[in-house]
């Protein structure tokens, strides 16, 4: 199913962003670029972040993806790695 028809984005694609960490519409909009033309699904999008109507079918993210965030993210120096799972 779509969510954003202008720019073919599916639930599974809202649901994997949400599982890998975005937290608001913008973190949304920034990863996948829903809600970015004519803002129609901008709503229904909102309901799958934490605390949104969908929240609850998102499924938590993998050991891998959290491991592949954290090694794609340049805050992430040398050292000690601490991951944090964050959940809905
Ligand atoms: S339906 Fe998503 S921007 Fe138009």
């Amino acid at each position: 199913m779509f969510i954003c028809i202008c720019n073919a984005i599916s639930e599974r694609q809202v649901q994997a962003a949400v599982a890998e960490g975005a937290l608001s519409l913008t973190d949304l909009q920034g990863r996948l670029g829903v809600a970015t033309v004519c803002g129609c699904c901008a709503e229904t999008a909102t309901e799958y972040l934490p605390g949104g109507r969908y929240a609850n079918n998102v499924p938590a993210p993998s050991l891998g993806a959290v491991v592949d965030d954290a090694a794609n993210d340049p805050s992430v120096g040398g050292g000690m790695h601490v991951h944090q799972v964050r959940r809905a």
